[in-house]
């Protein structure tokens, strides 16, 4: 079975207020919604060449971050947490995504309690190798919905402390690979936080991320069996990818950068879950 990804359509997508300390809307033309566009249509045909089978939502008017479908819902066996955002700016994304997701039948639709906030995958990563989610908390999400979110899905969830607004969701910072490694990178993270990840991840498996790889959103990458799709990479970072045995395929994703996002922010994967039937588990 192939991996399976939803992503939103780009239309709507632009940047217009300043949620995260990358956002630049003083810089945001109309041409970069083209620009935009193209580059998304690029991430979604590297996708699909990597095994994916992607799935595509329609985005709505005056809700320009929905194209970052990482955050719209945690997805595990076949139940969706629906998100809720930690700002008003993105708040009505959740009835839009819900009201997209009615027509499917096939699903559980969680919501989380009163006054919990969390926003989506992009704060709750499903590690393949060892069976857990890790979630990050502190920037965007809140350590109890993380618990929360575990629970309900019956799945080890280790929560992880975020130290900066510049790595404000976890996928921007941390990346769990097929094969087992780790893309991470520490200064993002507390002091807890790291110690709770170097007791699951052994020394060999970790790769740590310099400033100038997270800065170029290379963390920010969608791994599909030995192949790893992510935006403009510095050479040393697909050195060091190519170095454990996997195939980099770059996207040239600037337009989404000035948002604050790149490839991991832009897909949410559909078919993690306790059994998993799709290439990682053959070739992980
Ligand atoms: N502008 C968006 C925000 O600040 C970017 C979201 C990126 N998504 C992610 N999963 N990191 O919310």
């Amino acid at each position: 079975m192939k991996p399976a990804i939803l992503m939103t359509d780009p239309a709507h997508y632009d940047v217009r207020y300043e949620i995260n300390p990358w956002m630049r809307p003083a810089e945001w033309t109309p041409e970069h919604l083209s620009s935009a566009i193209r580059a998304w249509q690029d991430l979604k045909r590297a996708l699909e060449r990597a095994g994916a089978d992607v799935s595509v939502i329609e985005s709505t008017p005056g809700w320009p971050d929905m194209v970052f479908a990482a955050n719209l819902a945690v997805v595990f066996d076949r139940k969706f947490v629906l998100a809720r955002f930690r700002h008003e700016e993105r708040r009505g994304e959740e009835a839009h995504f819900r009201a997209a997701l009615g027509a499917r039948a096939d699903k559980e639709i969680i919501s989380l309690p009163p006054g919990m906030i969390q926003e989506g995958a992009g704060d709750f990563i499903w590690d393949v190798t060892r069976r857990i989610f890790w979630a990050g908390y502190g920037q965007r999400s809140d350590r109890s919905a993380a618990l929360w979110i575990g629970d309900v899905l019956g799945a080890e969830t280790v929560p992880l402390e975020l130290a900066s607004p510049r790595f404000y969701h976890l996928d921007t910072c941390f990346c769990p690979l097929s094969g087992g490694e780790v893309l991470y990178y520490p200064p993002a993270f507390t002091d807890d936080a790291l110690r709770a990840i170097r007791a699951r991840v052994a020394p060999q498996a970790l790769i740590e991320a310099d400033a100038q790889a997270a800065a170029a959103f290379c963390i920010n990458a969608v791994n599909l069996g030995r192949t790893i799709v992510m935006s403009k990479a510095p050479r040393s970072w697909r050195a060091i990818l190519a170095g454990r045995g996997y195939k980099i395929e770059e996207v040239d994703l600037a337009p989404f950068i000035l948002s604050g996002g790149a490839a991991f922010c832009l897909t949410l994967r559909l078919d993690n879950a306790h059994v998993t039937a799709s290439l990682e588990a053959a070739t992980g």
